[in-house]
């Protein structure tokens, strides 16, 4: 697991709630922030994203990963969490999936409203990710699934 001081936790929680100040969440009113800290030093911020088409919202977490995929990261640190839960808020599941496909031990620190925060890994979150490991077995056995009553 990647360390970090308290100073650096610290300080990227305080930008994941700067982060969050950008929220656009007018149906739910749960405005969420995150802060990436990317191997070579970056940090990258995103906010939740509402759509009237519900489905379509994008957790901060996903933007977040979004920016920093876009500039070209690929190796994560650590993600910071700042949301109204008083216990913090973690991750959902689909977004453990995506930021597991860049770093899948990555720390993640829940920023909670009081100040305070709490220190765990994607590993923990998500112990088994599916991986481009699957896509690559699936290829090699080059077989149609079995279809229900058909002869073997
Ligand atoms: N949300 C996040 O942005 N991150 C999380 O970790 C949990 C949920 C957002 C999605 C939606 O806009 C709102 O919070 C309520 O689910």
């Amino acid at each position: 697991m990647p360390r970090l001081d308290d100073a650096q936790l610290e300080s990227l929680v305080n930008r994941a709630w700067e982060a969050r100040l950008n929220a656009y969440a007018p149906y739910s009113q749960f405005h969420v922030g995150a802060a990436l800290l990317t191997a070579d030093g970056r940090i990258f911020t995103g906010a939740n994203m509402e759509n009237a088409s519900l489905g379509l919202s994008m957790c901060a977490e996903r933007v977040a990963m979004g920016a920093a995929a876009a500039a070209g990261a690929r190796s994560i640190v650590a993600i910071a969490v700042a949301g109204g839960d008083a216990d913090g808020v973690l991750p959902c599941g689909a977004c453990r999936q995506v930021l597991s496909e860049f770093s899948p031990s990555m720390l993640v620190i829940c920023g909670r409203p009081d100040g305070s925060y709490k220190v765990t890994s994607l590993g923990r979150l998500l112990s088994s990710p599916f991986t481009g490991a699957s896509l690559e077995k699936s290829k090699a056995t080059e077989r149609e699934p079995a279809v229900a009553g058909a002869a073997s």
